[in-house]
């Protein structure tokens, strides 16, 4: 019996890890008959997949669901049935809770049960509510099927780390993916490669803590981060890599150097420091000081000067005094970071910074957050206009915002606009960036730049 193709709608929050794992999720399904769709009042499964790193995060899952349970009286009355999935890491943290608070909720899977989701579907079928929050002994990345690449991708991300052993007093994520793990380097060869030949021309290797990645080698050694990007910087058609998100712990000398040395590797490090006081950083369980992470920076320039650095920072931990907070701004003034991401604390059930005392009130919060936001800000322009006048390799990876236009990204990770045409999504050229704008840049194309690719070579 052939059945009939049944829609499958993902919204996803969080991480970009949680953007992988809807890819994932959704290849999971094709064999079971789903197709993605962006309509969610087409779709047959809506699939959450949701975020618990702050109390906002979280919160929305629940608003979000109050949508989608509208979206199933409305497809009801047309005598149309839409299954409801919670996923990601409010479903690990909340498993049961869900499904108690929200009866619109059929099935709830944690990030490491991904690969029972089609098996889950069927016992919601039959009319069973599935909560499946284990951390399964059998490999969720052994189980899934081989990557299809549903959309075209000229950039992709892979998980080759899993979990966090860190347990920084602020952070869920400890307990929502579990221990870390990394994947065996022959299966994220297999995987890029795979994605290599369907178009992929970038890879973002992904991690909580990535730069620990220490998985079994080719050869049976453990291999290092920097090992496994030199590895898979031998794949011919895939002419980019990075990763995220590093600890600066982890940060090890082969890994600094490769910077330098590895040219498919781009210079762009996003490496969160999240205080820039020794007290707080000690109370947050970061295990450096403010000193060793400037110095570490200083390292990684040493190596690649033009590096582009980009931070997470959190503002208001329990204690933080305004001098503490003035020395977070002094660490960023003196880096100079050319992306960062700032943040409120917010108390997470279950960890140890929410049972601290000296719970900063929430206007000195928004306060501290608005300062700060504002330097960070002046930062990241003055890095995007020191691009201006220079002539940078740009991967085209899909159209521009206006017609004739094609939109890319630099080595440094900047959004960058020209006028081009679409044969060049999937390649690199150069382009002479004219001018910076508020979120992206724009350029003209390099008249006298010859491709040196061959069209999609590899599809
Ligand atoms: N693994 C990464 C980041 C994980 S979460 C790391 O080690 O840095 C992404 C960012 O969210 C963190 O870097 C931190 O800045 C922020 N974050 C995590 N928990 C938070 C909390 N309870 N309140 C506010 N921000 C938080
Ligand atoms: Fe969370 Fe810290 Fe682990 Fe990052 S290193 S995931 S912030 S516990
Ligand atoms: Fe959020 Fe889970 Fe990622 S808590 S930030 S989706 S690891």
């Amino acid at each position: 019996m052939t059945q009939s193709p049944k829609k499958l709608h993902i919204k996803t929050f969080g991480c970009q890890m949680n953007a992988y794992d809807s890819e994932r999720m959704a290849e999971a399904l094709q064999p079971a008959g789903f197709e993605l769709t962006e309509a969610m009042d087409d779709a047959d499964l809506v699939i959450l997949n949701t975020c618990h790193i702050r109390e906002k995060a979280a919160e929305k899952v629940y608003s979000e669901l109050g949508r989608v349970r509208l979206n199933k009286e409305a497809r009801k009355a047309r005598g149309r049935d839409t299954m409801v999935a919670v996923a990601g890491c409010v479903a690990q943290a909340e498993g049961e809770e869900i499904i108690a608070r929200a009866p619109v909720v059929d099935i709830v899977v944690g990030p490491q049960s991904l690969h029972r989701l089609a098996g889950l579907v069927a016992d919601a079928a039959k009319g069973k509510r599935p909560v499946e929050t284990e951390f399964p002994a059998d490999g969720k990345f052994t189980a899934l099927p081989k990557r299809t690449g549903g959309k075209r991708q000229v950039s992709a991300f892979v998980t080759v780390q899993e979990g966090c052993d860190k347990f920084c007093t602020f952070c869920v994520v400890p307990y929502t993916r579990g221990a870390e793990y990394s994947r065996p380097a022959s299966e994220i060869v297999a995987e890029v490669e795979q994605l290599a030949s369907l178009g992929v021309r970038e890879v973002t290797l992904l991690g909580q803590n990535v730069n620990a990645y220490h998985g079994d080698g080719e050869d049976g050694a453990a291999w290092s981060l920097a090992r496994l990007l030199a590895r898979l910087a031998k794949i011919p058609s895939i002419a980019r890599l990075r990763f995220t998100t590093s600890h600066p712990r982890d940060m090890d000398d082969d890994l600094i150097a490769l910077f330098g040395d590895e040219e498919k590797l781009m210079p762009y490090l996003h490496l969160p420091y999240q205080a820039g006081s020794d007290r707080i950083l000690a109370a947050m369980n970061r295990k450096h000081t403010a000193e060793e992470y400037e110095r570490l920076i200083e390292r990684i320039r040493a190596g690649r000067p033009d590096i582009a650095l980009s931070t997470d920072i959190i503002v208001g931990f329990p204690g933080e005094t305004d001098e503490d907070f003035q020395a977070t701004l002094d660490v960023a003034k003196r880096v100079g970071f050319a992306q960062a991401f700032s943040f409120k604390y917010s108390a997470r059930p279950g960890t140890p910074g929410a049972e601290l005392d000296g719970q900063v009130p929430e206007p000195v919060k928004k306060e501290r957050l608005a300062v700060l936001q504002a330097q960070l800000e002046d930062s990241r322009r003055a890095f995007d206009h020191a691009t201006v006048g220079r002539r940078l390799p740009v991967l085209f990876e899909g159209k521009g915002r206006k017609p004739g236009q094609v939109a890319g990204r630099s080595p440094y990770l900047q959004a960058v606009y020209v006028d081009g045409p679409e044969t060049l999504i999937g390649h690199i050229a150069e382009v002479d960036i004219s001018a910076a704008g508020p979120n992206s840049l724009t350029g003209v194309m390099n008249a006298g730049f010859e491709w040196r690719e061959p069209i999609r070579a590899a599809v």
